[in-house]
């Protein structure tokens, strides 16, 4: 019986450590590069919903805890538009999608997917990704200072 001891010390602290690490786990940061003038698809999953409609969000992070939404639903399975953020919704299927179209490099940031809850407003975060949106590349110019290297 003397074994029983150190296990029940043990094992709430071993819950402890799989509960944050499972949080960890799903808002572990993500990077994305991408070029000015790309459009950025985010694809956001999560366990398959049934009954009453929980509304996502596309937020960009303005402080630790706090961010603006850009775009969110209203419905299963409808478009949302806003002028360059686009998102739509399967709850059945367990994922939503976010579009935003003509990136700029101050899109730059921290940025969030997941759950809003409209009453409390606040957003229970899926993904965090940091997008990284640098110039795009201007072929003739790296040409053009590549020549007189060559040529001397
Ligand atoms: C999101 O990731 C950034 C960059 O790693 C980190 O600084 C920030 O604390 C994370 N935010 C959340 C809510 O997990
Ligand atoms: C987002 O872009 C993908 C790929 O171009 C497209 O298949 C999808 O329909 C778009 N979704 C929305 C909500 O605009
Ligand atoms: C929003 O938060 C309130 C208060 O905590 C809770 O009662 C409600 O179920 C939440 N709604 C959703 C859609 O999660």
């Amino acid at each position: 019986m003397a074994w029983r001891g150190p296990y029940l010390l043990l094992s709430p602290l071993l819950l402890m450590l799989l509960a944050s690490g499972s949080r960890v786990l799903a808002v572990e940061p993500e990077e994305l590069q991408a070029v000015v003038g790309q459009t950025l698809s985010v694809r956001c999953q999560y366990t398959p919903q049934m009954g009453a409609y929980v509304r996502k969000s596309w937020c960009r992070q303005t402080s630790v805890n706090r961010c603006t939404r850009l775009v969110t639903t209203s419905e299963p399975r409808k478009a949302e538009e806003e002028p360059r953020h686009t998102i739509w919704d399967d709850p059945q299927a367990g994922f939503f999608i976010i579009n935003t179209t003509d990136l700029r490099e101050d899109d730059s940031g921290a940025y969030w997917c997941g759950n809003y809850n409209a009453s409390e407003n606040t957003i229970f975060i899926l993904r965090n990704i940091t997008l990284l949106v640098s110039p795009a590349p201007s072929t003739t110019h790296t040409w053009t200072t590549a020549w007189p290297f060559i040529a001397t």
